[in-house]
């Protein structure tokens, strides 16, 4: 069998943990291929609440099993208080696997990260402050610290020191900072998490391909988004990883003649945390609207999402990007009281329209978008459960972003539970 994934074409938040665990029910194996515990994944199941920021989607089902791929940076604190959070609440991380290739997050990388936000001043990114950039450019500066070497207290203890050698020059001379005693830190990571981690890491990339030799359908997790990966978002208003389905490949070690499916999840509207370009943000009553009632506040840190109306031109780019087979649109109920719902067409900037994404990312700073306005339907659709049953001004709006895409619409999410979804596929 083939591999599945599933992506955010907006700038994140878009219910790809709602859709993971609804398609990981027919999977066997769900990997995580990039980000770290900068995601907020938020799963509904029989009016149970879980947000994930670590561990797969999949975990909820006993008949999968969960990895977290070499692409993922890990703070090991967060990964076991996760992990306690689920054991507490009845849910079994036993199956759970980790990559030894996957990098850590220290503690020094969630401090630069903060220093570097300050330092910025009024042109910061709005990072979720995590340390995953840092994490990050340790791992390309090739002074990163792996999951694997927690499980060689010699190798530990030297890399450490060989980071820290150049971090503590930074934070103390550049930051004015105290230095980081590495000792402590090992010893603290060393005592505490390496013992845990240790049943969990495995060689995930054998993992993935004995589970697909076998038949296996194997779903990969995307974290962030289109919009917020390195090479195609809006650089530098990004994260440092690549959520792109490509990530997959290099995040969990799979070729690209692995994966025959890749769903792209996209809101029926647009949210954004964080500073950076956004056509067509809003700043009005519809835009509150959206806020306040889809609750957008970040799951990670609590601020509010800055929102906008749904941008055919970014799914367009997605689409391409990704190489999407179908689309999942969420929250299509949180547009049900609308009287009329817009769907940017097109930008235009300087006298010039543009029906592709401008490559200059100035124009996309400049752009006005050019809408479409439909009917809304004026019905509460959270029970509806077939496709059926939608009023055609919703089947319409449906056909018509379809049509827009050039992608089919395969599912639409009516509300956060598990079985508020309509299946379209054939
Ligand atoms: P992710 O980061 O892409 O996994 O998305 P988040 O979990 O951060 O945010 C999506 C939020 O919307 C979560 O609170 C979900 O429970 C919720 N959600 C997902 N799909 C739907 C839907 O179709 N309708 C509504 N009303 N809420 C949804
Ligand atoms: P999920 O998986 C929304 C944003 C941050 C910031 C930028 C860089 O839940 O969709 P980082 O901490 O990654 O260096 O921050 O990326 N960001 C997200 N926005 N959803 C996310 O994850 C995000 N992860 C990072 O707000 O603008
Ligand atoms: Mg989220």
């Amino acid at each position: 069998m083939a591999a599945t994934v599933v992506v955010g074409t907006q700038w994140g938040d878009e219910g790809k943990g709602k859709f993971t665990d609804l398609v990981a029910g027919q999977m066997s194996m769900v990997v995580r291929y990039q980000g770290g515990h900068n995601a907020g994944h938020t799963l509904v199941v029989d009016g149970e609440s879980f947000a994930l920021q670590l561990v797969p989607s999949g975990v909820l089902y006993p008949h999968v099993t969960p990895v977290i791929g070499n692409g993922v940076v890990v703070d090991p604190r967060v990964l076991l208080a996760e992990m306690d959070m689920l054991e507490s609440r009845g849910v079994s991380t036993e199956k759970l696997r980790l990559s030894g290739n996957a990098h850590l997050i220290l503690p020094y990388h969630q401090e630069l990260d903060a220093l570097h936000e300050r330092h910025l001043g009024k042109n910061k990114l709005g990072t979720t402050k995590r340390g995953i950039g840092p994490a990050y450019a340790d791992r390309s500066m090739r002074v990163g610290i792996r999951v694997q070497d927690l499980l060689d207290e010699k190798i530990f203890r030297e890399k450490l020191r060989a980071a820290l050698e150049h971090t503590n020059r930074v934070l103390t001379r550049v930051f004015n900072r105290l230095p980081v005693d590495a000792d402590e830190v090992a010893d603290e990571y060393l005592g505490t998490c390496a013992p845990r981690l240790a049943p969990h890491i495995a060689d995930a990339v054998g993992l993935v391909h004995d589970e697909l030799d076998r038949g296996g359908d194997v779903l990969m997790e995307g974290a962030q988004a289109t919009f917020l990966d390195l090479d195609h978002g809006t650089y530098p208003f990004v994260t440092s990883s690549n959520p792109v389905a490509g990530g997959a490949c290099t995040g969990a070690g799979i070729g690209p003649r692995d994966i025959d499916r890749v769903i792209g999840i996209a809101k029926a509207y647009v949210t954004r945390v964080g500073a950076g370009p956004f056509p067509t943000e809003l700043f009005d009553e519809v835009g509150d609207h959206f806020v306040e009632v889809s609750h957008e506040y970040g799951t990670n840190t609590g601020r509010r999402r800055r929102p906008g109306w749904l941008d055919a031109v970014m799914l367009r780019y997605a689409a391409r990007v990704n190489s999407l087979s179908e689309l999942a649109i969420t929250k299509l109920d949180i547009l049900d009281q609308l009287e009329t719902i817009r769907v940017c067409v097109a930008y235009e900037a300087d006298g010039e329209r543009y029906d592709q994404l401008p490559y200059h990312q100035s124009v996309l700073h400049r752009a006005t978008p050019v809408y479409e306005d439909l009917p809304g339907w004026g019905v509460d659709l959270s029970d509806v459960t077939e496709r059926s049953q939608l009023p055609r001004e919703a089947e319409d709006y449906l056909a018509f972003v379809e049509q827009q895409v050039g992608v089919p619409v395969d599912m639409v999410g009516v509300g956060p539970g598990r079985h508020q979804v309509l299946r379209f596929a054939a």
